[in-house]
């Protein structure tokens, strides 16, 4: 423990109309270069995910890497990385989504994860849950479980938890706008 209960949203800077008109940016840069408080997200994350004994962190490409990796290391498992179409070099299993206009992909290494193992899936941000649906489709597809996804921000008014009612869900930081 860092000694104190840590405000997050008092280090995350948050931009008005960026990336477009009416969009209110969650800016975690300016959180994580300040070591005392990344050290304490990522700490919380960790007690957090303990009791859901997980197997190996998945975290989506490539804000989850920044902290899903350091929450694997902590807890001394394997981080395995999801990643957008063609960066993986070796076989993969992808999973198509639609996003608002047109869809995405998100790959992971078929041989990464395995039937019967307990997945956690950390992000940074859980927004529509577009992201987080589809990783969980992929872990699901291999036969492994989702165990429970963990997230640093939740922007709670995009309703992403409705996509993902079948897991357990936790953030560190909500937003209603
Ligand atoms: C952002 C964020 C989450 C996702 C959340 O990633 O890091 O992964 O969007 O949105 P959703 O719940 O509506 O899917 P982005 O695709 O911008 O890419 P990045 O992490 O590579 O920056
Ligand atoms: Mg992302």
């Amino acid at each position: 423990k860092d000694g104190k209960i840590m405000n997050f949203s008092e280090h995350i800077r948050v931009i008005a109309d960026f990336p477009k008109e009416g969009i209110s940016y969650k800016d975690i840069t300016t959180l994580l270069k300040e070591g005392g408080v990344y050290r304490a997200a990522v700490n919380e994350m960790v007690e957090r995910i303990k009791p859901w004994k997980p197997d190996v962190i998945v975290g989506p490409e490539a804000r989850g890497f920044l902290l899903g990796a350091p929450v694997a290391y902590a807890l001394g498992i394997g981080f395995v990385p999801v990643r957008k179409p063609g960066k993986l070099p070796s076989q993969t299993i992808s999973e198509t989504y639609a996003l608002e206009y047109g869809s995405d992909t998100l790959e992971v290494h078929a041989d990464a994860i395995h039937s019967g193992e307990r997945i956690v899936i950390v992000d940074d941000l859980l927004a529509t849950g577009g992201t987080m649906s589809a990783t969980a489709n992929l872990i699901t597809k291999i036969g492994a479980e989702v165990a429970g996804m963990g997230f640093l921000i939740e922007l709670t008014f995009l309703k992403g938890r409705q996509k993902l009612v079948d897991y357990p869900i936790f953030s560190l930081v909500e937003y209603q706008e």
